[in-house]
């Protein structure tokens, strides 16, 4: 960390000694005030709930600037990589710091591709669960249970261990994901095919049965790609931080990416693109266009508890870059499959319009994020609205583990522990069950 020719000096209006507090800058974005020794000096913890103002760590990986809708994996643009690289180009860069050169790539493609299979245990593993479980409950428990399926890399302090268990996961998600589908369904798993690439495998692993193969389209084999590519990471958000934290004990690898995948689930995080789609099917349901400035006004109202799931977010103020790039793919995957005319996609788009020209969402830069458009590409290509927030989870499963690992290999990391600002009873006797 820079130290800067700075310093914070914190001064308190009962005449407690000040104390000065270093600086640290970044390469970019905002310098970060050092309180470590705060407690030990003042006895004071500082508070801020939902992390507003606090940065949990260091990290080299990812970079946002909400301001200027800017996103860059390891310095490179979100716009670049998704036009120019793959997503396991995007893994590669992730994880290593670098993109691969034509050999690194080859061997990385080879690496990943080759380590798609599960292990057959884990089908009876699967087996357990209802049919009718929504994907992302069976999803946390498939990924906490490759700790118990894969004992052999768990050494979280061994650098060989982190690569192989990152391998296993980015190999493997797209096999567990297809098969919750598949249980779900009814249907059999079907495995995954090597000479396929990452995205194309996955499809095929979704819609292909015994009784018909499944040709890949190579329009929504791209639109794929760029799903997991958009989503793959986004810096200190909640299930990477999950992950961080779970992770800080020097428990399980899997066990703490099982952590991230439950943490994803909410709306107010990954499942928000499943809200979402939820959302616009309700108001075309309702009458869809024509009912859009009433949903409107109860998206303004306060009392009403509704959102307009897909916008805002905590660190853009600005459009999300992703959301442009899943605009432009949602053109092309509607263009393809001869859905231009799609309802809900011109239902989007109203909304859009609507929201950036009003007040509510002016003044509180409020912006449409990754997950507005995402839904309506993903239901096009006809996978169901549950397992939305699973494909997120797949994408960004590289994203956890590239920091966990960057956090594990810091050498100021310590176990992560909150303080807190205690408002609960003071010490008190117990009384006899007759008194109370
Ligand atoms: N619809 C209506 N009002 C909103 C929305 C929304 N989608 N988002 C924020 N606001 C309002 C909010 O009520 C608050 O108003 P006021 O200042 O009058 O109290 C103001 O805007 C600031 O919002 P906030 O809730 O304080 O902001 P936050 O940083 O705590 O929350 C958020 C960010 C993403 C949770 C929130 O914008 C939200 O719930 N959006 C809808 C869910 C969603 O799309 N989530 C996906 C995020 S992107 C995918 C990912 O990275 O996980």
């Amino acid at each position: 960390m820079k130290l800067v020719d700075n310093k914070a000096t914190l001064s308190f209006s009962n005449g407690a000694p000040s104390v000065d507090l270093p600086v640290y800058a970044g390469n970019i974005g905002p310098d970060v005030i050092d309180i470590r020794k705060l407690y030990a000096q003042t006895g004071m913890f500082t508070y801020d709930p939902g992390f507003l103002s606090t940065a949990s760590c260091q990290s080299a990986i990812t970079y946002i600037d909400g301001d200027k809708g800017e996103l860059l994996y390891r310095g490179y643009p979100i716009e670049q990589l998704a036009t120019n690289c793959d997503y396991l180009d995007t893994c590669y860069l992730l994880l290593n710091g670098n993109l691969p050169n034509e050999g690194e790539r080859k061997d990385f493609h080879k690496l990943v591709i080759n380590h798609t299979m599960v292990h057959e245990q884990m089908q009876s593993f699967l087996k357990g669960f209802r049919r009718d479980a929504h994907p992302m409950a069976v999803l946390t428990g498939l990924v906490g249970a490759m700790s118990a399926f894969y004992h052999d890399s768990t050494d979280i302090n061994n650098p060989e261990h982190r690569q192989i268990a990152a391998i296993r996961l980015i190999a493997k998600m797209p096999t567990l994901v297809a098969m919750a589908y598949k249980y779900g369904i009814g249907q059999p798993f079907v495995y995954p095919r090597n000479d396929l690439s990452y995205a194309g495998n996955f499809l095929r692993m979704m819609f292909a049965n015994p009784c018909e193969d499944y040709v890949v389209n190579p329009v929504i084999e791209r639109a794929v790609d760029r799903i997991f590519t958009l989503h793959a990471d986004h810096e200190q958000n909640a299930s990477t931080s999950t992950v961080r934290l779970c992770g800080s004990s020097g428990t399980n690898p899997f066990a703490a990416i099982a952590a991230g995948v439950a943490c994803l689930w909410g709306p107010a995080h990954g499942g928000a693109n499943e809200a979402c789609l939820n959302m616009l099917e309700e108001i075309q349901a309702s009458g869809g266009v024509s009912k859009v400035g009433e949903f409107m006004e109860k998206v303004k109202d306060k009392n009403s508890g509704v959102k307009l799931m897909g916008f805002g977010h905590r660190v853009y103020k600005n459009y999300d870059p992703r959301a442009k790039l899943m605009q432009e793919t949602c053109n092309e995957v509607l263009a393809e499959l001869g859905l231009e005319n799609d309802p809900l996609f011109k239902l989007a788009k109203e909304l859009e319009k609507i929201a950036l020209e009003d007040d509510y969402f002016v003044q509180r830069k409020l912006y449409p994020n990754v997950d507005f458009y995402s839904g309506i590409v993903q239901r096009a290509i006809g996978i169901p609205v549950n397992l939305f927030t699973g494909i997120f989870a797949l994408a960004r499963t590289v994203g956890w583990i590239a920091q966990l690992n960057e956090m594990i290999s810091d050498p100021e990391y310590k176990i992560g522990r909150p303080r807190q600002l205690f408002t609960g009873s003071v010490k008190r006797d117990v009384p006899p069950l007759a008194q109370r």
